[in-house]
């Protein structure tokens, strides 16, 4: 019979393809050295265990399971369909994607694959049956992992088969009406009414922009061809090895917006998720918190694994940081603080030959004599230690609405300023709650809010009649809804809501902007009016009339002189707040440090910029997670048994410079009698 996840499983991605018989013995006594008792396996195997069309080989994968099984380590077993083999492609080339100025994109490295490719599909149900039928019972077995990363590198493709399964996408959206697309497009602009939906193509490179509905319409059908890529192959699991969770690697972090993980996450049995730090950026563990506290809204607020991060460096940044000490144990606690049960790593052992070869692993080149090794048991100690916190999860009272939609839409071409980033305004709210100790949910519009008093809406783009109405209903029941820029501006449709900005918003917010004042590439504008003196802001400005709200900052300078820049509306038992510019990272903190105080919302002990301080909350039982990035000691004020020394602490916790601390409070949800 399969076998139930770890607690808090500690692995990575094994690839014993790429190893000798006597190095995967090697292997299995140094995964019991570390405590590994995870490993997804297969993810690149396609080629191994399909060598020919008609030619199966099984037998490796046979050794590995039970070998595996034997030194009690479980599997996460892949499906294999991440990468079709040469002479898959070689057969059927019309199964390469096609970028949007018509290159293909040959075989040679990964994914070279059409995501709408009926071909690809059939091959890779075959194999996606194959090996459920033989390995559903299988006592290492814990966890199906569909294909990898799904839209890495193909997320978007433009080739005849696309073409034809984005208008059959079209004609389920538009009641197969060719009036309805042209209204939702807008075509009486630049001439570009269709009669038919044959005449419909995905936006490929034009003289000019591309209607921005076109390009809306496409991420929402690139999207979904992925999301059912997955569905097909879980639907093959779910029937041939009932019992066993699915899941597949999302990639939910600053760089990837194609695939929209809030949707997609109502789909799998558990979500997973792949994280890697941006090197070039100093503080990343900060979009790292933003991350995995917008993984937990994917999984509905329920546990999630994390299924890769690195060890050390990776190979595909133009210039890879290795980290320095202990900064892969804060990371991974990061994660596991905000509601991971899994640390896993790509990848168990570093490889000698491929394109990754200089990508970190939990076995580095150098071998076992290496502190990175060191660290690396040493975090599996640490795991094991804080393994009662598995199966809990977080209780905040702030949210910040995040929709893949409106990211799409914000950072569409043709707008006033190429400048408005749309996870910037979430990730610096999310920053400066975080410096205060306040823990937050990021979550899709359409979340019931009635639990959260203070609900964030950065950059909210684009909305939905419904979104707006229910923010108006938050706001009404008591909750403080905070807007920032550039939000309620179009619909579903990317068609402007009309009688000035922000339309969706104007009333809920009681103010109405004329026209948007963006501010040219290193302006800068003085704002007043929040405590502690005047603040900078860049990137945006509007010319906005008071229409119910009151001003609690204006503009000093710049195109908006003398424009209130900051307001707020009373709304019920609630209130509403607008920012109508670009806050620099004073001037947040101060605004979310009123915003936190006049909401009244409960501040972690011991948290600062550098010192996370987190909650995970279960049956009667809550952990405080800390996790110090400062180069000095921190000191946290709670009661309960820390876990990873195993002391108790009375009050007056101290966590090294460079440490973690996961405390069990004496009171469940920390209210000590
Ligand atoms: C992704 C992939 C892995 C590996 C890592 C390298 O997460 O899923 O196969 O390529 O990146 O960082």
């Amino acid at each position: 019979m399969p076998v139930p996840l770890p607690a808090l499983a500690f692995g990575g991605d094994y690839n014993p393809e790429q190893w000798s018989r006597e190095i995967h013995e090697e292997d299995r006594a140094l995964m019991r050295e570390a405590g590994v008792d995870l490993v997804t396996l297969g993810v690149f195997s396609w080629a191994w265990l399909q060598p020919e069309p008609d030619r199966w080989e099984f037998g490796w994968l046979d050794d590995q399971m039970d070998s595996l099984h034997s030194a009690g380590i479980r599997v996460d077993l892949a499906t294999a369909t991440a990468s079709p083999p040469p002479w898959l492609t070689h057969r059927h080339p019309e199964v390469l994607p096609v970028t949007h100025d018509g290159r293909t994109l040959w075989p040679g490295g990964r994914q070279a694959f059409c995501p709408s490719s009926p071909l690809y599909r059939d091959y890779a149900l075959t194999l996606c049956t194959a090996l459920a039928e033989r390995y559903s019972e299988h006592p290492a077995l814990a966890l199906w992992h569909v294909s990898n990363e799904l839209g890495c590198h193909n997320a978007r493709c433009y080739c005849d088969v696309s073409a034809a399964a984005f208008r059959t996408w079209l004609r389920r959206r538009y009641d197969d009406d060719v009036a309805v697309l042209n209204d939702a497009w807008g075509t009486a602009f630049w001439s570009q009414r269709y009669d038919d939906f044959e005449q419909v193509l995905p936006p490929r490179v034009a003289p000019t922009h591309a209607n921005p509905t076109q390009q809306l319409d496409f991420l929402r059908f690139s999207s979904d061809q992925l999301l059912d890529n997955f569905v097909a192959e879980r639907d093959v699991l779910h029937r041939v090895s009932p019992g066993v969770p699915v899941t597949t690697n999302f990639m939910v972090m600053r760089q990837t917006a194609e695939m929209d993980y809030l949707r997609w996450g109502r789909e799998l049995d558990v979500v997973s998720n792949d994280h890697y730090l941006i090197a070039a950026e100093a503080g990343g563990h900060r979009e790292l918190a933003f991350s995995a506290d917008l993984t937990r809204g994917t999984a509905g607020g329920r546990p999630w694994l994390l299924m890769e991060h690195s060890t050390s460096a990776v190979n595909w940044q133009p210039r890879n940081r290795a980290k320095t000490p202990g900064e892969m144990i804060r990371n991974s606690l990061s994660h596991v603080a905000r509601g991971a049960d899994a640390v896993l790593f790509f990848q168990w052992r570093a490889s000698r030959a491929g394109a990754e070869k200089f990508h970190s692993g939990l076995l580095p080149h150098a071998g076992t004599d290496t502190r990175q090794w060191r660290e690396v048991v040493e975090l599996s100690r640490v795991l094991d230690a804080v393994e009662e916190v598995a199966g809990s999860t977080a209780r905040n009272e702030a949210a910040i609405l995040f929709d893949y939609e409106a990211w799409w839409g914000c950072e569409l071409d043709s707008h006033p300023t190429v400048d408005v980033r749309y996870r910037d305004r979430a990730e610096d709210l999310h920053r400066a709650l975080s410096a205060l100790g306040v823990g937050v949910d990021v979550v899709h519009p359409s979340a019931d809010l009635s639990s959260y008093r203070l609900v964030l809406v950065p950059t909210l783009y684009l909305v939905s009649d419904a979104t707006a109405a229910a923010l108006t209903a938050a706001a009404e029941a008591g909750a403080t809804v905070v807007v920032t820029y550039f939000s309620g501006i179009v619909d579903e449709h990317d068609h402007v809501r009309l009688g000035g900005y922000p339309g969706a918003f104007r009333d809920l917010l009681g103010v109405r902007t004329t026209e948007f004042l963006p501010l040219l590439a290193g302006q800068q504008v003085r704002v007043e009016g929040l405590e502690g003196g005047p603040v900078t802001a860049d990137v945006w400005t509007e010319d906005l009339e008071l229409a119910g709200a009151e001003a609690v900052a204006t503009h000093v300078d710049g195109p908006a002189a003398g424009l209130p820049a900051i307001t707020r509306r009373p709304v019920g038992a609630g209130a509403a707040w607008y920012v109508a510019t670009r806050l620099d990272a004073a001037g947040t903190d101060r605004l979310v440090e009123r915003l936190v105080t006049e909401v009244r919302l409960e501040r972690l002990p011991g948290a600062s910029p550098l010192v996370e301080v987190t909650r995970r909350v279960g049956e009667g039982a809550s952990w405080l997670f800390v996790v110090n990035h400062d180069s000095e000691p921190a000191e946290v004020a709670v009661h309960g048994v820390e876990l990873v020394s195993g002391q108790e602490v009375a009050g007056d916790l101290v966590v090294a410079a460079g440490g973690v601390a996961v405390v069990r409070e004496a009171a469940a949800g920390g209210q000590v009698a």
